[in-house]
């Protein structure tokens, strides 16, 4: 494996030489004076449900779906017990920390940014249906850049999972960020990164184009430079997701339709699992601890019964659907 600085200048070669830190901190100040302080603290208040942009519905529409997909797929994943300990890691306005208090989980929001640290209180405290203390309000969220600050003492080790929802890509130094979040991590605490892309070569000109915009960082890793990041912050163990969402029609086009959704996954996106230890990460995913894969053996019975299915018109085949169930039951 090559060396942390190694893996540094390679992931930040191309960059262009600016203050990334203060550009984050300053990314919703120029944000306020290029629209309206109004409309960006509606956005911060209702992200990700913010109604679709007239400019571009399309684009609006797929990231508000993609950003439903992660969570609902998050705590899916981690399974965790209600009054679990969730990081919500460069928390930005608060959403993710908002709909995992909803959930009732306890969370901690931190963020480089004190106004959105600031935004992140304001949306929580203005949820009826939460009623948290102003103490508690001000615990919940802290303003800390995990790249050159420790998380605060209270934190170290307290934390089940930490979720990092489109940020990591965000640090000029991801592993000194990486390295301080598993000190917050209990002892079978988890990480869940996602990150929407999966670097395939050099930085591309529309993240060029934003980045000399806002000074904040969009460059993405690619899978191998991520798992080199990972390996130096201490999380041998990783596992790689696939998020394949939707309803899929019961016809003919589901398969076509499944396929479609297969490949656009896989050739995009950087979502993983990460832990200290293979113990923590099977226990969340225990198909790890399938060696290389044996195909199941199929049950003759639904073999054949696919085979009859296929062979049916389809018509007939809601009449023939309470006698499937009813044989395919039978022991
Ligand atoms: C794209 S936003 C994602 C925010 C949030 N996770 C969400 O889904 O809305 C990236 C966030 O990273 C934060 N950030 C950037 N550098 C950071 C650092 N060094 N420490 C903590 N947060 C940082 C920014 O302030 C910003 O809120």
């Amino acid at each position: 494996m090559r060396t942390k600085d190694a893996v540094l200048a390679d992931i930040n070669a191309e960059l262009p030489d600016l203050d990334w830190a203060e550009g984050a901190r300053r990314y919703l100040e120029v944000f306020f004076q290029r629209y309206s302080r109004e409309q960006i603290e509606m956005f911060a208040a209702t992200k990700p449900l913010a109604a679709i942009t007239p400019e571009d519905p399309a684009g609006s529409l797929a990231e508000i779906v993609s950003y439903l997909n992660h969570f609902s797929n998050t705590i899916h994943l981690l399974r965790l017990p209600r009054g679990a300990r969730i990081l919500d890691v460069a928390c930005g306005p608060g959403w993710v920390s908002h709909w995992l208090t909803r959930l009732g989980y306890r969370t901690v929001g931190v963020d480089i940014s004190p106004e959105f640290v600031a935004l992140a209180r304001k949306r929580l405290a203005a949820d009826p249906c939460l009623d948290i203390p102003a103490a508690d309000l001000e615990a919940m969220f802290e303003t800390v850049d995990l790249e050159r600050q420790a998380l605060p003492e209270r934190l170290a080790g307290s934390f089940d999972a930490a979720i990092l929802e489109s940020c990591l890509h965000h640090f000029v130094d991801p592993i000194a960020a990486l390295e301080n979040i598993r000190r917050g991590l209990a002892p079978e605490g988890v990480v869940l990164i996602i990150e929407s892309d999966n670097r395939q070569g050099p930085i591309r000109d529309d993240y060029m184009r934003v980045m000399l915009d806002t000074q904040t960082l969009e460059r993405p890793y690619s899978r191998a430079q991520l798992l080199e990041i990972l390996a130096h912050a201490g999380f041998p163990a990783v596992e790689f997701f696939g998020p394949i969402n939707g309803f899929f029609p019961e016809s003919a086009q589901a398969g076509a339709d499944l396929n479609a959704a297969l490949a656009r996954i896989t050739s995009d996106a950087n979502i993983c699992l990460c832990a200290t230890s293979e113990a923590a990460l099977l226990r969340l995913v225990p198909s790890r601890a399938v060696g290389p894969s044996e195909p199941a053996s199929p049950d003759p019975r639904l073999a054949l019964a696919t085979r009859l299915r296929a062979a049916t018109p389809a018509w007939v085949r809601p009449l023939l659907r309470p006698l499937g169930r009813w044989w395919l039951a039978r022991r």
